[in-house]
């Protein structure tokens, strides 16, 4: 599989966002990871869809937002003429509102020809959201409860991934981008990929490091 590495700009010095942008650039990521926070799904609050357009005119690498937020369906236009590649919202805040409304947001981002993908926290079985697997475009496993760049990797995080790699090849969709997100280190990364993942975001690994280019390099090797 094509491993990929998505460093989270939650790590970046967000008064100098257009200079961690040019150092991803030069230093090889695949994608950029874009956390968006609203202070209700999560604690804190990060930034909304005029980041993620500043952000385009400085990049040709694909921008994958996350939302952490309440109610995404009305965020979703925002960030689609922002310029998102991929957009991935959590089941949680989805499953709260109405059994349909996961469906109907991931329809909606697929309408502004924007990827999307479904995204489930560490005490989520991903079972509960085999039966949107044909609709996305991606899965994403948290491996931390989300709010928070720095935190410790929670082990569990890798039988999700195994059963999300397994059951994408058993509807036919083995090569599905399955995306984990939360204390990716270059010590846990080999356990990562082997259990199934391909797309690895890391934040604090990459932007503490000393030389960004190895170590996103070394994510990938
Ligand atoms: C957590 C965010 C992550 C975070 C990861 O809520 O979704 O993307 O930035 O940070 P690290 O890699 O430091 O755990
Ligand atoms: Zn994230």
């Amino acid at each position: 599989m094509n491993i990929k590495i998505a460093p989270s700009i939650l790590s970046a010095d967000f008064s100098d966002m257009g200079g961690a942008i040019k150092k991803l650039n030069a230093a090889g990521a695949d994608v950029i990871h874009c956390d968006v926070m609203d202070g209700s799904f999560v604690e804190p609050i990060t930034f909304g869809g005029q980041m993620v357009k500043n952000i385009r005119s400085l990049t040709s690498l694909p921008l994958d937002v996350h939302l952490m937020i309440e109610h995404p369906k009305t965020q979703i236009k925002f960030f689609a003429e922002a310029g998102a590649d991929i957009i991935t919202v959590h089941y949680e805040a989805c499953a709260k509102i109405s059994p349909s409304y996961l469906c109907e947001t991931l329809e909606l981002i697929k309408s502004f020809g924007v990827k999307c993908g479904v995204v489930v926290n560490p005490d989520t079985d991903v079972e509960k959201v085999f039966d949107v697997f044909e609709l996305c475009d991606m899965v994403l496993i948290m491996s931390v409860f989300p709010g928070y760049g720095g935190q410790k990797f929670i082990p569990t995080a890798l039988e999700q991934v195994k059963k999300a790699r397994e059951y994408a090849r058993r509807i036919g969709k083995g090569d599905m981008d399955i995306e984990i997100d939360g204390g990716v280190t270059v010590e846990n990364c080999a356990a990562i990929k082997e259990a199934g993942a391909n797309v690895l975001v890391a934040g604090s690994t990459v932007f503490k490091s000393k030389d960004m280019a190895a170590t996103i390099a070394a994510l990938k090797a």
